[in-house]
């Protein structure tokens, strides 16, 4: 059995720089068509110098992997779609500048909820954020939010919902992506709020905090926001097999050296073998025709990336078409990276489909 997607999209996708860049990008160039970057980095990413920038080496790092390896550029056409990081410095000016030089998407960390968030946004509310905002939705800008609180981990999406449903209603002609869905409890504000979306993982539809912490402590599955509960994992998955039209696909798949996982870095590593492992989750539960929804046709119109992305014009003219097929693959055990190694998720396993 086989199935050709059109178009893969992966909404959510952290990169990172220098060799760790070289050593992910390939596996996001191979299968999908674009990705939205995130802008987490030391420094962050937010000016529109240092997104022309990361978006240039990003673009470098896969041409060079080509040239090494002898590959067609055709097989690794891949659009970075770099998001801006909200910080204390980005002005409306600059976001002016960003959106009219096709930077439309923003990322706002509520300070240390994650992963170099230190340089986030400690008043997601007040008046500075709020004039952000507005021009944000005055420039047809997308506000990709990390949606916690600082309180009692298991709480901290839902605790989030008051601000999301402060910002759905005060910017109604905003588009708000909810990042990496975790709780069942979010959901009902995608049905609430017309401008509210959300993305979701992988690893938030298949694991739950069971494989976290329920045997040996398992820090490969450690990442934010937590895997919750079996209920939680129930009600994202239906949403993902479904294709909801309020959810997009976006991997969320963040890389860190063994050394940092076993110092307490949240992130799972999902870039190698995605779309094999959507497939056979698809396929497991009857709902394949959806696939292509979920991993592409449901983002290009959430973003409305045919109006403002430039090279989606040529996406449709000679679309990026990826066949998997139901026949076993292994998952690579670990990645070389400089003198460490990057754990995938589900390192070594074998799983039922592949790319071919
Ligand atoms: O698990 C995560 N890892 N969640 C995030 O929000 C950030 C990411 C990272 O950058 O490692
Ligand atoms: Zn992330």
């Amino acid at each position: 059995m086989q199935i050709t997607l059109k178009n893969p999209l992966d909404m959510h996708l952290h990169l990172r720089d220098g060799a760790m860049l070289d050593a992910v990008a390939p596996f996001s160039a191979k299968s999908f068509v674009a990705a939205v970057i995130m802008p987490n980095l030391t420094p962050p990413i937010d000016s529109l110098e240092s997104a022309k920038a990361y978006k240039q080496s990003i673009v470098d790092s896969i041409h060079s992997y080509a040239k090494a390896h002898k590959q067609p550029l055709e097989s690794l056409a891949f659009e970075p779609l770099c998001a801006l990081y909200i910080t204390d410095s980005l002005t409306p000016k600059v976001l002016e500048s960003c959106a009219n030089s096709g930077f439309k998407l923003l990322k706002l960390y509520p300070k240390g909820a994650t992963t170099n968030s230190d340089n986030g946004i400690a008043q997601v509310m007040d008046s500075k954020m709020r004039a952000l905002f507005s021009v944000a939705q005055d420039q047809g800008m997308i506000l990709c939010i990390h949606g916690e609180s600082g309180g009692f981990v298991l709480e901290r999406e839902m605790e989030f919902g008051v601000v999301l449903r402060e910002l759905a209603t005060s910017f109604p002609r905003l588009k708000i992506i909810v990042e990496h869905l975790s709780d069942h409890r979010t959901i009902p504000l995608l049905e609430e709020y017309d401008n509210l979306y959300a993305t979701l993982t992988l690893h938030h539809i298949t694991l739950d905090l069971n494989d976290v912490a329920g045997g040996m402590l398992c820090h490969h599955h450690f990442c934010k926001p937590v895997l919750k509960t079996p209920k939680d994992k129930q009600a994202l998955l239906e949403l993902a097999l479904n294709a909801h039209k309020k959810v997009s696909f976006g991997s969320d798949s963040a890389p860190h050296s063994l050394e940092s996982k076993q110092k307490g870095a949240a992130g799972i590593f999902s870039a190698p073998a995605l779309l094999p492992q959507l497939a056979e989750l698809f396929d497991k539960h009857n709902a394949l025709h959806n696939l292509q929804a979920f991993v592409s046709d449901n983002a290009m119109r959430i973003y409305e990336l045919a109006c403002w992305v430039e090279a989606a014009k040529s996406w449709e003219k000679s679309p990026k078409l990826i066949t998997l097929e139901k026949s076993p693959s292994k998952i690579p055990e670990s990645i070389p990276c400089l003198d460490s190694s990057l754990r995938p998720l589900r390192a070594g396993e074998m799983i039922a489909w592949r790319e071919v």
